[in-house]
């Protein structure tokens, strides 16, 4: 893996939404993305802007955002500890395999461990090799496939 040199983290400021956005649209095609319960919309970008700003970081390089991380903590009830959920990594494809998404990463969990982070999770899809290939890279241990079901209310309604 060669590093660019010249990329730049940080965490996204107001202007840097619609590149975020649009580079997501980029990335996140419904095709190859198609996890039911998210799917990439300008709210995933507005809401996590307006809610965790810290939790959003841009690659840039040249005025141009190549990357961007996005990731919220959940605090759970009884519990003491609190997890970070990575819930967007992207990076360009024309920038891929020059180590952005390894910088965007190694950011996001050191402004976790700085917030008293004990577990971070991510989820992808199963097939996604070069997604589960980087998080096993990056120290993510135990992947377990979910199963997601859907019931379609109308054909049960008609059926009835
Ligand atoms: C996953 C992703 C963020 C990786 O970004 P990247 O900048 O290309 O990754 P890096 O260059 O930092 O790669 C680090 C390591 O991850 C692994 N990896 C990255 N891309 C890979 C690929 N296409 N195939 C296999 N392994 C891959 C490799 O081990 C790589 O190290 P190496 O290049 O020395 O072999 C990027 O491919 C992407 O945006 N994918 C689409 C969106 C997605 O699936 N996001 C994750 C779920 S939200």
């Amino acid at each position: 893996m060669s590093i660019s040199p010249d990329i730049e983290i940080r965490t996204a400021t107001i202007d840097d939404l619609a590149a975020v956005f649009h580079l997501g649209e980029k990335i996140f095609t419904s095709q190859e993305f198609s996890n039911l319960y998210r799917t990439w919309d300008e709210y995933e970008v507005t809401h996590l802007f307006n809610s965790e700003p810290e939790h959003l970081l841009v690659a840039e390089t040249e005025e141009r955002v190549v990357g961007f991380a996005m990731g919220t903590v959940i605090e759970k009830a009884r519990s003491a500890w609190n997890y970070g959920h990575l819930l967007w990594l992207g990076v360009d494809p024309c920038f891929s395999r020059r180590g952005i998404g390894s910088l965007l990463f190694d950011r996001f969990r050191d402004i976790m461990l700085s917030e008293g982070i004990r577990m971070l999770m991510v989820d992808t899809q199963a097939d996604n090799d070069p997604a589960v290939n980087f998080f096993i890279r990056k120290g993510f241990e135990n992947p377990t496939e979910h199963v997601y079901m859907t019931l379609n209310l109308r054909k049960e309604t008609e059926s009835r």
